[in-house]
């Protein structure tokens, strides 16, 4: 008999499972001294020692036994979760493949046929119990980062709430709602005027959106700043934000023009992603514009980012942006030159497109057809 817990209680520890007392006795003299050996003399008895200790490093498991047999104890492990954390190892005479492919099958890590050699015994209990302690630290760190997020999140969260109930902080959204008001109108009444000169809208619709408080909040904290109504308006140039679709790419630089060259709007910064693509293919003319907003007791300059792109080229980035969200999903890499190749297609359908409209509009404008209406 072996009684390994008294000596070496540091031991990892090892359930036999067998209802030869022989061959019980065999494997404990094989695994004794490199771990503690427990035994049992059939499924059931196996299944209560599992229930009573959770902590055994692996389990050797015969398939014939009475009460409950191998299968059955795979088969309750399973349901119990217990497969995940404890590799079991048939040990059986059965040479069967249909047998060893079913255990294995069922979630058995390693099938050892009798007679069973020492030394393979050892190796294999030892690799098992390496594998699953390597994958169950992993699992472990994986659980513990997700806390963590989830951490950080309900703290966000909490500052975000803090940020939004204060009357400076909802006055400030005021300013930026007001700011995006200003731009749509500006772009609206271009689009008017341009639309009666050549009979065509060169954009097809305006998206805005107001940065939430937890966005804002997480930022500042990324650029290493307190959430302070101050650094909401010297840090963040993206709380106002608004995205102008246009059908081509010359009326993405024809109306930005036309935009910027207003005597009141200040470009802070230009950012052209369409003369020079980010290396994944994004495709874009950015502007952070101070523009401003007239309040019952004063004018002042807010911050705006404005982005123009065409149909094609908005199509694709909401694509894009939703892959940086998935970052589960498969073969990413492979998707990556997937959406690279789209935009170098889109980008010449763009002005493929643009070359036909030309060649329409040569010989004037089009005069019944105002496909969208008047867009506004
Ligand atoms: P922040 O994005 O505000 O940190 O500043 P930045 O310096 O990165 O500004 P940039 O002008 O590069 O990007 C501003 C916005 O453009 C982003 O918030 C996105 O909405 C959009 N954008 C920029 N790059 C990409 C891209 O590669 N893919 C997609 N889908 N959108 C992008
Ligand atoms: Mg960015």
């Amino acid at each position: 008999m072996c009684w390994g817990e008294v000596r070496m209680t540091k031991m990892q520890k090892i359930l036999v499972v067998d209802d030869a007392q022989l061959n019980r006795e065999l494997l404990c003299q094989m695994l004794e001294g490199d771990y503690v050996i427990d035994m049992a003399e059939d499924g059931a008895v196996a299944l209560g020692k599992l229930w009573e200790d959770s902590n055994v490093a692996a389990l050797l498991l015969d398939l014939q036994m009475p009460n409950a047999d191998g299968f059955a104890v795979i088969e309750q492990m399973k349901k119990n979760g217990w497969l995940n954390r404890i590799p079991v190892l048939i040990i059986s005479s059965e040479h069967s493949v249909e047998v060893e492919n079913r255990c294995l099958a069922m979630g058995a890590v390693d099938f050892i046929h009798k007679p069973f050699e020492g030394s393979i015994v050892r190796n294999r209990v030892r690799n098992a119990i390496a594998l699953f302690a390597g994958r169950n630290s992993l699992e472990q760190k994986v659980e513990e980062q997700a806390q963590v997020l989830k951490y950080q999140s309900r703290i966000i969260q909490m500052q975000a709430q803090k940020l939004s109930r204060a009357k400076p902080f909802n006055e400030l959204m005021l300013e930026y709602r007001s700011v995006i008001m200003e731009v749509e109108t500006r772009l609206k009444v271009l689009n008017a005027v341009f639309s009666e000169e050549y009979k065509r809208n060169p954009f097809e619709s305006i998206k805005s959106r107001l940065k939430t408080p937890e966005s804002i909040y997480q930022k500042l904290e990324r650029k290493g700043h307190a959430a302070t109504v101050e650094n909401i308006r010297e840090y963040i140039s993206d709380v106002a934000g608004l995205r102008v679709i246009c059908s081509f790419p010359d009326d993405i630089y024809r109306l930005a023009e036309l935009l910027i060259k207003q005597d009141d709007i200040i470009v802070l910064r230009k950012k052209d992603y369409i003369q020079s693509p980010k290396p994944n293919g994004y495709r874009s003319l950015h502007f952070i514009l101070n523009v401003p907003i007239f309040l019952p007791d004063e004018k002042k300059y807010v911050k705006a980012e404005v982005q123009f792109r065409t149909i094609a080229m908005d199509f694709w980035a909401s694509l894009e942006h939703k892959l940086k969200y998935k970052k589960d999903v498969d073969s990413t890499d492979e998707i990556e030159q997937q959406l690279k190749a789209c935009a170098d297609s889109i980008e010449a359908l763009d002005y493929q497109m643009q070359e036909i409209r030309n060649r329409i509009y040569s010989t004037g404008p089009v005069e019944e057809e105002m496909e969208s209406g008047d867009a506004i």
